[in-house]
């Protein structure tokens, strides 16, 4: 035997003892242990042993096999220990800490956004579809569509932004408000299908709401250069004003959530309706906040009216056979009323601390069978 046990145990010991991580630790082992290892070479010597050999040799060589096995497991042991202590000690958590709420909880949808679904929800209830048209329109689509003559001084009234002319002349502009859409909805229900599809063209009844964004160059408390409309649309063979009058005091009484709101109709001009109207809405001015659906007073809210021939025409229905009636509303005027928010500029400053204030919980989806706004 070259190198005597006592020696083999003591240099394996202290490769142990220096073997500072446990790949290291491994490697002794396996210089130890493994197939090509030194203990394991000792043991297939037994075999080649007399049988007095191996009655001394046996024990002997097993019992250092014993040895090594123990200060390897208790090494690596050890090593697990330091390991975990030093992680401990690197990533302490301080249980006092107030916990943080998950993003779920604590982001905020904005009131606009918030409006938005709600009037959505109660328009869909009623059997309306969501329309939505580009923020980027053609004059064609903002004015002349919509029976405003060239040159007519309401063009002048929507303190249009406009871009720079194109090549051809044409200026496009930021819609001054949803109303362009209307011709837009109405032509697509007017579309034949092309060459080859069986789909029938969509023909009236129409019944869309459209809700979106709008530009003025316009600033102060109440208003905002960009801002948000939701526009109503119906058109049919049959359509009335009777109706319109129904769909906007449901609509004010489900928003509101009040039990019921009396509404005034005062004759007013809009050159894509006639006749035009502007509602006010009952409500009481007496405290600091509006109250809609009761009190003495009156406020005015929404402008609407009869579609004007000109513009089912334009947008390619026959004005001979259909009519409907058509209304526009401000959803950040909507917002500032329902709920108590006194002035349009914060809802675009982005400050966070305004949206934890005034903002909704974003898993509290408006329904009308949920309660819209609670
Ligand atoms: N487009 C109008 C505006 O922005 C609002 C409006 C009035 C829309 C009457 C309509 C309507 O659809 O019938 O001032």
């Amino acid at each position: 035997m070259s190198e005597p046990l006592a020696d083999l145990s003591a240099r394996l010991s202290a490769a142990i003892d220096a073997a500072d991580t446990e790949a290291a630790l491994d490697a002794v082992r396996v210089e130890a242990l493994g197939k090509k290892g030194a203990v394991s070479a000792l043991l297939a010597g037994l075999g080649k042993m007399t049988p007095e050999e191996r009655k001394e040799q046996g024990p002997a060589i097993n019992g250092l096999k014993n040895e090594i096995m123990g200060r390897i497991d208790a090494r690596r042991e050890q090593l697990r220990a330091e390991a975990l202590a030093r992680r401990l000690a690197s990533e302490t958590v301080d249980v006092t800490l107030p916990l943080r709420p998950a993003p779920a909880a604590s982001g905020r949808v904005h009131p606009v956004s918030q409006v938005i679904d709600e009037i959505t929800a109660i328009f869909s209830d009623m059997g309306f579809s969501i329309a939505e048209g580009p923020d980027i329109e053609t004059d064609y689509y903002n004015f002349t569509a919509l029976n405003f003559p060239e040159g007519h001084p309401a063009r002048e009234m929507h303190d249009t932004f406009f871009f720079q002319p194109g090549p051809d002349g044409s200026r496009k502009l930021l819609r001054t408000h949803t109303s362009p859409v209307q011709v837009r909805v109405m032509q697509q229900t007017n579309q034949k299908p092309a060459a080859g599809y069986m789909t029938p063209p969509q023909d009236p009844p129409i019944r869309v709401v459209i809700p979106g964004r709008t530009y003025r160059n316009d600033s102060d408390q109440t208003h905002t250069p960009m801002f948000h409309q939701v526009e109503g649309l119906v058109i049919d063979k049959s359509s009335h004003i009777g109706q319109l009058r129904w769909v906007l005091e449901e609509f004010l009484k489900a928003f509101f959530e009040v039990e019921s709101v009396a509404t005034r109709f005062r004759p007013s001009f809009f050159p894509f309706t006639e006749p035009s109207m502007e509602v006010d809405v009952q409500c009481d001015r007496s405290g600091n906040d509006v109250k809609i659906g009761q009190g003495s007073d009156w406020m005015e809210i929404l402008g609407c009216g009869m579609v004007h021939p000109n513009v089912i025409s334009n947008a390619g229905l026959d004005p001979d056979v259909y009519q409907g009636f058509a209304w526009g509303i401000g959803i950040d005027r909507l917002a500032m009323l329902k709920y108590g928010m006194p002035d349009l500029r914060a809802f675009f400053d982005a400050d966070q601390r305004w949206l934890d204030h005034y903002g909704f919980r974003p898993l509290d989806l408006p329904t009308l069978f949920g309660g819209l706004s609670s």
